[in-house]
């Protein structure tokens, strides 16, 4: 197994002396498990023939628009070779050789040749090996050519220093087959999206002994979790197999497995490698129960009924849920009845951030089977169900999802949801004030707080807060407050009430958005009636100074003693007089009046400015 392995590479061989290597390369990919078409353009094959690379790639070779296929009557009826299908058909292209001329061409969109129309088609990854010679790759041209296919994403594998068709010696010769190869596979490695993971897997039934001959077991055939384990290793991931006793075999140097046979030898390995993990994925059907004793010698057959005393085995996931740190959780859950309210209980229950859903009502899912019918859901309860598939790609459904969740960050968005709605009816539903607004006085104010990181409850985030009033006589507003604050940190657990107090600190959150608000409710009275703003300013101080005075960080300015908020302190103080009649001159005065009366309004903006 290599990270070639079943991948569908579309080779491209254009007319290069080197195009002779071409033969050597396809042999090294198909030995490496690709499966690999040739795409060539006519003058390649003056280099080699397309009998051979269709022998070696066990392949029809392409080179032209059309095909023509001899029917029945031994007529021959010409076929287009759909250039888009071949592109699709690949995870990667590769044109090596890549003469100038080619590359030339597919920097400036050029498309007289099927190669090239594979090439402008593929949404694939392209690679490709130039070679020339080396005054050609010298020449300013061919940098800018390299320069322009490189910034679309295409990945030039170097060309070589050595002996040229010219029987010249210099840069230009291309890279040889098994440098090449190397090449791709390095690249596809480290782009691997799963690069550095490791993961834990659990497959495969438990066996609980009754005596030395005997247990109980279930149907279980582990297929699903080492499609899973394959999976995850050819996505890049390091992956522990923790594997009950299955039939099924695997040799792949990026999965350790760790055979075990009962609930406890599985609960122990699970709990060695769990805390070493990235992402664990619990599809073993571990036995509930196990025989209270085990029997040291086979139990002989007696005459009448027997019994057998059963003890509950401990629960791995629920367990690895209860000490899990940052690890994302996956469990499985095989339902008959009641499918997804029991999935969703076990999601909760278990600590975990998905669960995989198979109904045993559904056709085409469960035990032995080569396919599965899986329905996620994620722990913030959303329902995501596929048809029934292969086990290998509902392996891969399930790893794009975790992906997914890993890369946009979504440790659970319902507390992201809830904190909104909390947020949302702290601010709307407090009285600020006793000062009644008409409607057409009412300030508009848009707040932002977007989360940059959080560690368990604290986070940190950058808020935004604009507010504008409504000018008068007119359909514009002015603006009033445009406020960044790219350090806000806070504490915020799920659901706790967000209590607010002007003399007692609750929390950062509260305190934050409280003195934002009678900030913008003081400006906004300055702006129609002069210095109307002060009581507002002065409770915004009063919120920052007990802030300040709290042990939460949050409030603490870079030497750990002041207030963040000076800024509030320089409003209440004389030094802003000037700017709150300012603020009055410029809204009150000069904007509101500016339709009745825009000379004197204009006098009016212009002192203040
Ligand atoms: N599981 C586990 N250890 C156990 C039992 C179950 O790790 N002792 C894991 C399974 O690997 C699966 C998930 O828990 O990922 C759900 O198992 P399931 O048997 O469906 O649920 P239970 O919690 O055992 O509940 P019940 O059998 O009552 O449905």
């Amino acid at each position: 197994m290599t990270v070639l392995s079943g991948k569908n590479i579309l080779l491209g061989v254009t007319g290069g002396i080197a195009a002779y290597k071409s033969a050597f390369l396809v042999r090294l990919l198909v030995k490496k498990g690709a499966n690999i078409k040739v795409v060539m353009t006519s003058s390649a094959k003056e280099f080699v023939t397309p009998l051979t690379l269709s022998t070696l790639s066990k392949n029809e070779v392409f080179s032209s628009f059309t095909k023509e296929d001899e029917d029945s009557d031994g007529c021959k009826e010409p076929q287009w070779n759909n250039h888009v299908d071949l592109a699709l058909w690949a995870d990667f292209m590769l044109i090596a050789p890549a003469t100038a001329n080619t590359l030339s061409k597919m920097a400036h969109g050029a498309c007289d040749n099927l190669l090239l129309a594979v090439y402008l088609s593929a949404e694939c990854p392209v690679f490709y090996a130039p070679a020339m010679d080396l005054d050609m790759y010298k020449h300013p041209t061919t940098a800018q050519v390299f320069e322009k296919l490189n910034s679309f994403g295409n990945i030039q594998i170097p060309a070589v220093f050595g002996e040229l068709a010219s029987g010249l010696v210099g840069q230009g010769r291309m890279a040889e087959p098994e440098d090449i190869v190397s090449f791709l596979e390095k690249d596809i490695l480290e782009k691997l999206p799963l690069k550095g993971k490791k993961i834990l897997i659990t497959a495969g039934p438990t066996y609980e002994a009754i005596d030395p001959v005997r247990f109980i077991g279930n149907h279980s055939s582990g297929k699903m979790g080492y499609a899973l384990a394959e999976t995850a290793a050819s996505l890049g991931a390091e992956v522990i197999l923790i594997s009950g006793p299955v039939n099924l075999k695997l040799d792949n140097a990026f999965i350790k497995i760790e055979k075990v046979t009962s609930a406890a030898e599985m609960y122990e390995v699970a709990h060695k490698y769990f805390s070493d993990c990235d992402i664990a994925i619990l599809s073993a059907a571990v036995a509930d129960y196990k025989p209270a004793e085990v029997a040291s010698e086979k139990i002989k057959k007696k005459e009448g009924t027997m019994s057998i005393e059963l003890m509950k085995t401990k629960d791995i996931l629920l367990s690895l849920g209860d000490i899990k740190k940052d690890q994302f959780l996956v469990g499985f859950a095989l339902e008959t009845e009641n499918e997804e309210e029991n999935a969703k209980l076990k999601l909760k229950k278990k600590n975990l951030d998905l669960i995989v859903l198979n109904s045993l009502r559904d056709e085409g899912a469960g035990f032995g089977k080569e396919t599965n019918k899986v329905t996620l859901i994620s722990k913030d309860n959303k329902m995501l169900p596929f048809p029934v598939k292969h086990k290998s790609e509902v392996a891969r459904d399930i790893l794009e999802y975790i992906i997914d969740a890993a890369q946009t960050g979504q440790p659970n968005l319902q507390l992201f949801r809830t904190l909104e709605t909390q947020l949302k009816e702290f601010v709307n539903n407090t009285t600020w004030t006793d000062r009644t607004y008409k409607n057409q006085e009412r300030i508009d104010c848009n707040m932002s707080l977007v989360i940059s990181s959080m560690d368990g409850d604290n986070f940190t985030a950058t808020l935004q807060v604009q507010s504008s009033r409504p000018t008068f006589d007119s359909t514009y507003d002015s603006p009033v407050y445009n406020y960044f604050d790219r350090q806000v940190s806070f504490r915020y657990k799920e659901f706790e009430p967000l209590n607010f107090n002007i003399t007692t600190f609750e929390s950062n959150l509260v305190s934050v958005v409280a003195f934002h608000i009678y900030t913008i409710i003081g400006l906004d009275a300055d702006t129609y009636v002069e210095n109307g703003g002060e009581s507002y300013f002065q409770t915004a101080n009063q919120i920052t100074n007990t802030a300040a005075a709290s042990s939460y960080p949050g409030w603490k300015a870079a030497d750990g003693n002041q207030s963040r908020y000076r800024y509030n302190e320089a409003i209440i103080s004389s030094v802003y007089k000037e700017y709150h009649e300012a603020l009055y001159g410029y809204h009150r005065q000069g904007l509101d009046v500016m339709s009745a009366n825009p000379k004197e309004a204009k006098q009016k903006i212009n002192d203040a400015i």
